[in-house]
């Protein structure tokens, strides 16, 4: 918030860099979620048998894979980096169940059977509209009918409350009312963006969700929402102004 930063398009060249110092670059769901919410909704798929087919839909450096190999029968994992990939290949070396496919959800084809389980954390946040609903449709319909999509996407109410409560912060350190607007505002954010979620991160324009938007964009997509949970942050160093929070959801495909 604030300053005028550089900002980065969100191309397959910034995912190549974003991939080599994937730690340092993302806020990652799976260091970050605590209590554990992602797991335990994978290895809720247990139940689903031993025979299923499972995908990760932009599996980036692959942190979450492994655990989809051992929780699935079979599982592809995609992503548009090639950098990504690689280091995810790496982490699942010794699962032969799991099958890796450089794709662009905007783009490409998926080159996999339909899967009964798949997992999309932090994917569908590209700023163009058209480009997002083109990975949005990609991602809903690699789902098989009655099959579920476990996805993790950030919140645009805890983009906001961030931004209220830095509001706060600054009346509260005894700055006017027009410097505080100008310390939390986002700079380089046009208002299009703003009435639509798009936030900068880190220097890139991303899209953030309002839970009542990703019933709408589900139910559009003829999945039926059987869950949506925040995935807490604790404020830190990193976010130092107010706890924030993705949202996750749990959706099961409407059998056509
Ligand atoms: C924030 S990272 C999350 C990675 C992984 N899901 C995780 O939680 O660790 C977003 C990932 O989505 C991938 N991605 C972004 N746009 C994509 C596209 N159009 N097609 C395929 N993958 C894409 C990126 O390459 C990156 O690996």
């Amino acid at each position: 918030m604030g300053d005028k930063a550089e900002i980065r398009p969100m191309n397959e060249k910034y995912w190549d860099l974003v991939s080599a110092n994937y730690e340092k670059e993302i806020t990652s769901v799976f260091f970050r979620d605590k209590e554990g919410l992602v797991r335990e909704r994978i290895n809720a798929g247990r139940k689903l048998g031993a025979s299923v087919r499972a995908a990760d839909l932009g599996c980036g450096v692959g942190n979450f894979v492994p655990l989809l190999s051992e929780t699935f029968g079979h599982v592809d994992a995609c992503d548009w980096s090639e950098v990504g990939l690689n280091q995810a290949r790496e982490n699942c070396i010794s699962f032969e169940n799991t099958k890796f496919h450089k794709i662009n959800l905007c783009n490409d084809r998926l080159p996999f059977d339909l899967v009964d389980f798949a997992l999309c954390v932090n994917v569908l946040i590209m700023p163009d509209l058209g480009d997002r609903l083109l990975a949005w449709r990609a991602v809903t319909n690699q789902v098989k009918g009655a099959g579920t999509l476990l996805l993790v996407v950030p919140s645009h109410e805890s983009a906001q409350m961030e931004l209220y409560n830095g509001l706060e912060q600054c009346l509260s350190d005894g700055e006017s009312c027009s410097d505080s607007i100008i310390a939390t505002q986002h700079a380089e954010a046009d208002s299009s963006d703003l009435q639509l979620g798009v936030y900068s991160v880190n220097g890139t324009r991303t899209k953030h969700y309002l839970k009542q938007e990703l019933r709408m964009m589900l139910a559009s997509h003829q999945f039926e929402v059987l869950e949506i949970t925040r995935i807490v942050y604790p404020k830190d160093v990193e976010n130092p102004v107010s706890d924030s929070w993705d949202w996750m959801v749990v959706a099961k495909r409407r059998l056509s």
